[in-house]
């Protein structure tokens, strides 16, 4: 992806949240040269995998296939081990008219995926099979503490306000249907370098052709800005 596109896509995202009443936290808008200065204190940020996360999957059509999210908090796996510090995460997310998600599933992290308004989520769902493809068995999903079960594939709308919960190994695919859409996001800690199985493989962290200078640093850049860690 182009760093002019990115740029755009945050500028847009911003618009967007905080005219749906939302409010991204103050790291958000740390300019390149305010990461350079800070120090020790802000590496739990870079550390937890904090913040603007942009993706294309590779597609190259960010409009068709792509995902914006804004990962608020997070731990990392080894709080596991020590039931210390942050075991749970979320994100904020947008999803574009239309815009997909390709079929994926996590390993360790079982996901709510809440619909804050603006339109309506639609997720495709399969189990997986003990070789990790699509199963064409019943698939039994909670949407706000009811339990409902469907057929394999079976894709599930929901309106804002309701929300989903996707265990672990559950094959989930999503877009919007009705309009640009605001997501929440309440998991487990996450690792989104080790944890994500998609079907096909995928480019989850785009590499960047930097035709402009970043407006804020996505994950994948603190490592060039952030010194202190
Ligand atoms: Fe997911």
């Amino acid at each position: 992806m182009k760093r002019s596109q990115i740029n755009a896509i945050m500028r847009s995202a911003e618009e967007f949240i905080r005219g749906r009443g939302f409010y991204l936290p103050p790291f958000a808008f740390w300019t390149p040269g305010q990461w350079r200065a800070r120090g020790r204190e802000s590496a739990e940020i870079v550390n937890n995998q904090l913040g603007w996360d942009i993706t294309d999957f590779g597609s190259g059509d960010f409009d068709r296939v792509g995902l914006f999210m804004f990962t608020i908090r997070n731990g990392i796996p080894e709080n596991w081990k020590t039931l210390k510090g942050k075991l749970y995460a979320e994100k904020i997310l947008i999803v574009q008219d239309r815009q997909i998600t390709p079929m994926h599933f996590h390993w360790s992290k079982a996901e709510d995926i809440i619909n804050r308004g603006g339109g309506r989520l639609a997720v495709q769902l399969f189990n997986s099979t003990s070789d990790d493809s699509l199963a064409d068995t019943q698939v039994e999903v909670s949407t706000d503490g009811v339990a409902r079960t469907l057929k394999a594939g079976d894709i599930i709308r929901l309106e804002p306000g309701e929300s989903i919960t996707l265990p672990t190994r559950l094959y989930h695919k999503f877009w919007a249907e009705g309009g640009k859409l605001l997501l929440g996001e309440v998991s487990l800690v996450n690792d989104d370098r080790t944890d994500n199985r998609f079907l096909e493989p995928v480019g989850r962290f785009p590499a960047i052709e930097e035709d402009e200078p970043p407006l804020y640093l996505l994950y994948a850049d603190y490592s060039r800005y952030y010194g202190a860690n």
